[in-house]
């Protein structure tokens, strides 16, 4: 196959020619002035969808947890999230840098914490020694975690926490629409639980670049002076933004399709002679561990001479992602691909 099979992530996504019609044809403001009408009907959409009073549009998901968070605590309080989480392994120490607050890291299942572990993490409020404890983060679905979901139930649960300890409730929601999809559950409810939430479009929705940060109207006007400092207020981005709508449009009812494919991966790399195991798969992250016989390096090499991008995810560990830019043939010419590697002897 000539063409590039990219599963290093669901971020390598290009516009669609329908996608980009509809950057062209947005009309556009400067945004810093509150004038663009595509980024404010985006922030409207989102907010709306979630259950949530307003928006923020942000170039990044990092930006949009990293003002989340800067906006809910102070220098000397404290984040609990998975010690996997995204805002703590993959954010540049940006919670220490940018608010000054610390970490306390739970060793959830999969990236999923419990609201027992939640509670036990809380820090006394009445001893000097420790840093107050502000707020909880949740990864929806989890990266780390081989793309596993929370379901509302447990988010309701973990939220109950919260309240009876007056700290706020963050989502990063880097691919919520894949947790959504897998749970069944509706966006709508997600308002009635978290503070926050971080929704990216440039992730398995396929949009060039966009995250959308949403709350309350306080906490948003709290929100859009930190987005000004991080360098983050955009001028005409209502192009970018009309993308993002348009994902949200169309490309959310196709993630099934994703995920059935992740679910086939599933099942190929299980009976695969050079996969040791393959941490379940919920939606449309696919991590696996090789055996012996197979060298990670050589198995990445092996994929690239078939034109086929993997991500190495850690010591004999593999990731696939699912995503728009996967074509049905790129995909049964990739399950072909890791079934004759069977019968292959892979040299490093
Ligand atoms: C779970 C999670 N959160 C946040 C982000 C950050 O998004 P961005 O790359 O837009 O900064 C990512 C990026 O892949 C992610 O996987």
């Amino acid at each position: 196959m000539t063409q590039k099979i990219d599963l290093r992530s669901d971020t390598v996504t290009r516009p669609t020619p329908a996608m980009l019609q509809a950057m062209f044809a947005a009309p556009v403001g400067d945004d810093v002035y509150g004038e663009d009408p595509t980024v404010n009907a985006l922030e409207e959409k989102a907010a709306v969808m979630f259950g949530m009073e307003a928006g923020l549009f942000c170039p990044s998901g990092t930006m949009t947890n990293q003002i989340a968070i800067k906006v809910h605590t102070a220098p000397l309080t404290e984040v609990i999230c998975d010690i996997t989480a995204h805002i703590h392994q993959y954010e540049g120490g940006g919670i220490a840098f940018n608010s000054g607050a610390s970490t306390a890291l739970v060793h959830g299942e999969r990236g999923k914490m419990t609201p027992q572990q939640v509670e036990a993490n809380i820090r006394p409020l009445d001893n000097i020694h420790f840093p107050e404890t502000r707020l909880v983060a949740l990864e929806n679905s989890c990266n780390k975690g081989g793309g596993s979901f929370y379901t509302l139930q447990e988010i309701a649960a973990i939220s109950e926490v919260c309240k009876r300890h007056n700290l706020a409730l963050h989502l990063d929601g880097a691919r919520v629409f894949n947790a959504l999809a897998a749970s069944g559950d509706s966006a709508q409810d997600y308002g009635l639980y978290f503070d926050s939430i971080s929704v990216c479009l440039s992730k398995g929705l396929g949009a060039p670049v966009g995250s959308v940060l949403l709350g309350s109207r306080e906490f948003i006007k709290r929100a859009r002076r930190v987005r000004k400092v991080f360098g983050g207020g955009m001028r005409q981005a209502g192009y970018l933004a009309a993308a993002c709508i348009y994902a949200l449009d169309n490309h959310i009812e196709r993630l099934h399709e994703d995920h059935r494919r992740a679910k086939e991966l599933e099942q190929v790399l299980l009976q695969s002679s050079y996969v040791e195991s393959v941490m379940p798969v919920e939606t449309n992250i696919v991590i696996f561990k090789l055996n012996e016989r197979m060298q990670d390096a050589a198995f990445v090499q092996a994929l690239a001479k078939q034109n086929i991008l993997a991500s190495s995810f850690g010591p004999q560990m593999i990731r696939f992602v699912t995503h728009l830019d996967i074509t049905e043939e790129m995909h049964q010419h990739l399950l072909q691909v890791l079934q004759a590697l069977n019968q292959e002897k892979v040299e490093a």
